[in-house]
């Protein structure tokens, strides 16, 4: 009988696989070979439950037929279409779409295909606004401790992950970073918003001071801290770092690749938080994951500082090869029907109670020091062992897998972020597992 080298590869060698610790996953391999809904199908047959939605990407679940249809449709009907001075309709419909359900003040979007790539993006179009408004000596670029911007030079640059950076050189000058916003002993515990911390956001003010306004372009933060092992925005922080940023006229760019699409349980963070940035940066639920694709959203005032001189020249040398490529404009158009259709939004903000009483109630586990949440997100922080930092948390995922649900970990942190079509039944599965696993962890 043939190998089915789909579900039993015999050679797992040549792929050099991102953000995992190869040699020892080619030792004792976990593999997916199928999704629905809720859940994947291991190649050994076991249905696991799937707490993180992918990667906090497959907001409606997994092969949701109408985003499975309309790519199908879309391959036979135009499958590529070049993106520099040609167009097609669908790319604009989606842009369209996009601004319909946007925060206030949004009016354009600009095409990538991932998170990382709209970050870079975003961080190039603040630089080059300011200069298009002659204010070219704005070139500086804030970001925060513990932040996840992504992968490429100018995200790990204005990230503040330690290992994401330290391996990488140099990388961009002229970045400077804010504190981070956790603060262990006086927030542990917090259901939503916690109370202290929004001075953090004055730093701002110390590094404008440092620098002068005049040589900085733009602030980059994540309104809730996802990858670093999520960190709720304290109440009035955001609202701080917009005033000072506006009295500076600094551009706020808010990196939503996690927060966008209902996981807060609003369409997006700055909905959620009655926060205006100046640009947005969307990927991951844009179209549910299944096909690479991100976005830039930007207001009318950014946009029109680059509509000046004369009609021929292009205002941005900036773009892809595949931005509004038409497969996965087709794949985010059918995903944001599923959302209004399905009333997802809706429905995250319907379960996040129920979700956030059963995380907390996780608070007597062994090894649990904290716990944070909002919307259908949730952290729970275990004590480290002592000098060996993230073992215990890379235990609970692999215990968690063999039990049958799918978590992620960072650090010593445990992070959930499950598709927004859970039922209740479904939180209590994760939350009875976690349980266990926490139970028999060293
Ligand atoms: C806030 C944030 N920005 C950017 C990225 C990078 O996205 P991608 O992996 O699609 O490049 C991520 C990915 O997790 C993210 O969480």
């Amino acid at each position: 009988m043939a190998l089915d080298r789909a579900k039993v590869p015999n050679d797992l060698n040549a792929f050099w696989m991102p953000f995992t610790a190869n040699r020892q996953f080619k030792k004792s391999p976990r593999m997916l070979v199928s999704a629905e809904g809720m859940h994947y199908t291991t190649s050994d047959g076991r249905q696991v439950l799937d707490g993180i939605a992918g990667l906090w990407c497959c907001n409606a679940g997994h092969n949701q037929p109408r985003i499975v249809q309309a790519i199908r449709d879309q391959a036979g009907i135009l499958d590529y279409a070049p993106a520099f001075q040609m167009g097609h309709p669908l790319a604009f419909e989606l842009a369209n779409r996009l601004i319909d359900i946007a925060p206030k003040g949004m009016e354009h979007v600009f095409y990538t295909n991932s998170g990382s790539e709209s970050v870079e993006t975003a961080l190039k179009i603040a630089i080059a606004y300011h200069r298009a408004r002659g204010e070219g000596t704005r070139t500086r670029l804030i970001g925060r401790e513990r932040g996840y911007h992504g992968v490429n030079f100018g995200g790990i640059s204005v990230g503040g992950i330690v290992n994401n950076r330290k391996f990488f050189g140099n990388m961009l000058n002229g970045v400077d970073h804010l504190p981070h916003t956790h603060l262990p002993g006086q927030n542990d515990f917090t259901k939503g918003q916690p109370e202290h911390g929004a001075h953090l956001a004055d730093e701002l003010e110390r590094i404008v001071a440092l620098h002068g306004p005049e040589t900085i372009a733009a602030v980059i933060v994540e309104p809730v801290a996802g990858s670093t092992g999520v960190l709720i925005p304290p109440r009035g922080y955001l609202e701080k770092l917009r005033e000072i940023t506006t009295k500076h006229g600094i551009l706020l760019i808010m990196d939503e690749v996690i927060t966008g699409f209902g996981r807060l349980g609003a369409s997006f963070a700055a909905e959620k938080f009655n926060v205006q940035p100046d640009l947005i940066t969307l990927a991951k639920g844009l179209t549910n994951g299944v096909i690479p694709m991100g976005a830039v959203l930007a207001t009318g005032a950014v946009h029109e500082a680059f509509m000046e001189g004369p009609e021929h020249v292009i205002e941005l040398f900036h773009g892809y090869t595949y931005s509004g490529n038409p497969i996965a404009s087709a794949a985010a158009i059918a995903t944001l029907d599923t959302y209004r259709e399905d009333g997802l939004f809706e429905r995250a903000a319907d379960m996040a109670p129920y979700w956030q009483e059963a995380v907390h109630s996780l608070r007597d586990c062994r090894h649990v020091i904290d716990i944070r949440n909002m919307g259908l997100i949730a952290g729970i922080e275990l004590e480290p062992i002592a000098g060996e930092p993230t073992k215990r948390a890379f235990s609970a995922f692999l215990k968690a897998y063999e039990k049958g649900i799918m978590i992620r970990t960072t650090g010593d942190i445990i992070a959930m972020s499950p598709p927004l079509i859970i039922e209740k039944t479904h939180v209590d599965q994760l939350i009875t597992t976690l349980r266990e696993v926490l139970t028999d962890l060293d």
